[in-house]
């Protein structure tokens, strides 16, 4: 067999730890709350299979032609007004780039700003996905501790101190994936000085931030930063659809051109189609309305969650009680291997994903993520039952 010379950005062991997890719970006896999928039935397909109709009748050559790197004029435009209007973010034209999902712009940025070696500052746990992006470009994770409010400011600036190479704080401050917590305002405007003192970049990636179903608006790390040290990033995978690959970077403007050079590289530019055919969409349609029947129809499943959780799971085990986005962590005291309770599980038909892969380094024991944006109501309670039942048996079984 051909022994293949990967590059180094290419994980040694090959596997895919995660995608094995999903694979395994997929088998339809299973009530898996291991996805990360939004609702599918309030995708607004009516409404945007009219938006689509109509950039063929009005722009079809220009959305089938080659495009622009920054992305389409028109979307651009879509986008520096929301974050105005949602996040308080000022930017121009050129501060914006889209992304072939927000996905992109954690490569973009990883590609740009992280040498091997370079430190990454990210939370304990984070996003995985962004773990193995930055790690492609040989990032030094450091894990900085979290609590209830978010990413902890003193733990950081300790790290910064004890870390002068550290290039990057990457932050999920909105219904974070995978706690569902969510970072106070006051250290946020913390964080975007802690940033310019330290002269690191902040990497702000707020795809769950409008999805919120209690408790009140934070304003954005982004806008309370002076020096343009935060780089701003968010999506339309939560909001509209993720089929459509699109999300955008808001950044000082030499970043955006350095970045759309990279861009250029990688895909030459995102979708076009998919680009007109959303900003046709914001233009004909309510979109705060849909946000919030996403909102409420998420909030309603969290809560049937936390019903679950309460009347099934055994006493001491712990859990965030999210006020948006579409995960929640349970944290399990006496369990000191997460796989093996997750094969437990498994043999009880009921999944989750396992909080190892969300740690930079020495994983949390016993921690584990629950998704509720995509799972019917009828089946919380029934998967709450046999996941109680399963956290019973191995908490008695130590
Ligand atoms: C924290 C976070 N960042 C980024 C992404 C990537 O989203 P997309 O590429 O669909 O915009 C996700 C997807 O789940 C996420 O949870």
């Amino acid at each position: 067999m051909t022994q293949f010379k990967y590059s180094k950005r290419v994980p040694a062991d090959g596997t895919d730890a995660v995608g094995a997890i999903l694979q395994a719970a997929a088998d339809p006896k299973i009530i898996s709350f291991a996805g990360g999928l939004p609702a599918p039935e309030l995708f607004p397909v009516k409404e945007m299979k009219a938006a689509v109709d109509k950039v063929f009748d009005e722009h079809g050559q220009e959305a089938m032609q080659y495009g622009a790197a920054k992305g389409v004029t028109a979307l651009r435009e879509v986008i520096q007004q929301h974050v105005k209007e949602k996040e308080d973010v000022d930017s121009e034209l050129d501060n914006v780039l889209v992304t072939t999902g927000s996905e992109q712009a954690l490569d973009l940025v990883g590609k740009a700003f992280v040498d091997p070696g370079d430190t990454v500052l990210v939370e304990q746990p984070t996003y995985l996905c962004a773990l193995d992006v930055f790690r492609s470009y040989g990032a030094n994770f450091v894990g900085v501790e979290m609590d209830e409010e978010g990413m902890k400011m003193d733990a950081l600036e300790e790290a910064l101190k004890a870390n002068p190479d550290t290039k990057l704080v990457y932050t999920v401050p909105n219904f974070q994936n995978p706690t569902g917590r969510t970072m106070t305002a006051e250290r946020r405007k913390k964080l975007a000085e802690l940033a310019e003192k330290y002269d690191v970049y902040v990497l702000e990636d707020n795809p769950y931030g409008e999805i919120r179903f209690a408790g009140e608006h934070v304003p954005a790390v982004k806008s309370f930063d002076k020096s343009g040290h935060v780089f701003y990033m968010s999506t339309f995978s939560k909001t509209l659809a993720p089929g459509f690959r699109l999300g955008w970077l808001v950044a000082d403007k030499d970043v955006v051109n350095k970045l759309t050079v990279l861009k250029q590289s990688a895909d030459l530019h995102t979708d076009n189609l998919a680009q007109f055919a959303v900003a046709q969409f914001f233009a004909d349609n309510d979109v705060d309305a849909h946000v919030k029947e996403i909102s409420d129809l998420y909030g309603k499943r969290k809560n049937l969650m936390l019903e679950g959780i309460k009347k099934y799971f055994p006493a001491g085990v712990k859990y965030t009680d999210p006020e948006g986005g579409m995960f929640l962590w349970v944290e399990v005291p006496g369990v000191d291997d997460t796989v093996e309770l997750f094969k437990d599980c498994l043999k009880h038909n009921v999944a989750f994903v396992p909080g190892d892969p969300f740690f930079a380094g020495e994983p949390q024991p016993g921690a584990f993520r629950l998704n509720y944006s995509n799972m019917q109501e009828d089946q919380i309670e029934a998967g709450l039952k046999r996941l109680g039942e399963a956290l019973t048996a191995a908490v008695n079984n130590k």
